[in-house]
């Protein structure tokens, strides 16, 4: 059986992959179970997925994990969810050392629990020297939430006088966002059958290639991300130019 990852171009990889993580509920209420233990068995395809990146040699993989909206899900899912990521950036930051991955995370993490903060702070800081992929955790993240703090900080330094209207540029725009010394994605999956971005990256998926998959996350293996790879290196991308 020929798979996926043997129809990969190596040489044309996408540097970066998001991913909208969508269907844990679903696929738990579908199996008679409560929604947490989608969200349990979420973090399988969060591993598997992590170690197809760095196999392959991608970059960047940012996954959507929490999104500002989420806070206002019922207290126990918010509490499950937060011991989840615990739990998980606990037990895993051996096997990211293992394998060189560095941790980063984006979104206003000052929401966090202290004791979600603090885990997530430390495996940072003990995968901050590994050079293979860049696991991007994005946590109470939305883009509206990031461009108007943006904005915020773009105002505040020309109140200040260090900038005027005509220093305002894509770069310095990009350069006040949570993503800063993040390159834009080539590729965005979200899975579930929804066909929608959800407050997640706008500014930086201006050219991104979308792939959408009816696969609820739990579902979502190597070989589905495989898939998505092949589907992207079929696209012709002009970036607003012609070819
Ligand atoms: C969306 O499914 C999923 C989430 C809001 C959370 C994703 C979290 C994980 C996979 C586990 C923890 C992650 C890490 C990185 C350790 P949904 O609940 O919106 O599903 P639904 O649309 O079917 O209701």
């Amino acid at each position: 059986m020929s798979s996926f990852k043997e129809k990969i171009d190596i040489s044309r990889l996408p540097k970066h992959i998001a991913i909208i993580m969508d269907g844990n509920g679903r696929w738990a209420k579908e199996r008679g179970y409560d929604r947490i233990f989608g969200h349990q068995n979420g973090v399988v395809s969060v591993r598997e997925v992590t170690e197809a990146a760095a196999e392959t040699g991608i970059g960047y993989l940012t996954l959507y994990a929490f999104s500002t909206e989420n806070w206002g899900r019922p207290m126990e899912e918010v509490n499950a969810l937060m011991e989840l990521l615990i739990d998980t950036i606990e037990k895993e930051t051996p096997t990211l050392n293992k394998n060189n991955v560095r941790l980063l995370a984006i979104g206003d993490l000052s929401r966090l629990p202290a004791n979600a903060a603090k885990k997530l702070q430390s495996c940072i800081g003990q995968t901050s020297s590994n050079t293979g992929l860049s696991l991007v955790l994005a946590l109470s993240y939305s883009s509206r939430w990031e461009i108007k703090d943006a904005i915020c900080k773009i105002g505040f330094e020309m109140a200040k006088g260090n900038i005027k209207p005509e220093d305002v540029t894509d770069e310095l725009v990009a350069a006040n966002l949570t993503t800063r010394d993040i390159p834009d994605p080539d590729l965005l999956i979200r899975t579930s059958g929804e066909t929608r971005i959800s407050n997640f990256l706008l500014w930086q998926i201006a050219y991104t290639e979308l792939y959408f998959t009816p696969s609820h996350w739990p579902d979502f293996r190597k070989e589905n991300f495989f898939e998505a790879i092949c589907d992207f290196q079929k696209r012709d991308r002009r970036f607003g130019k012609t070819n």
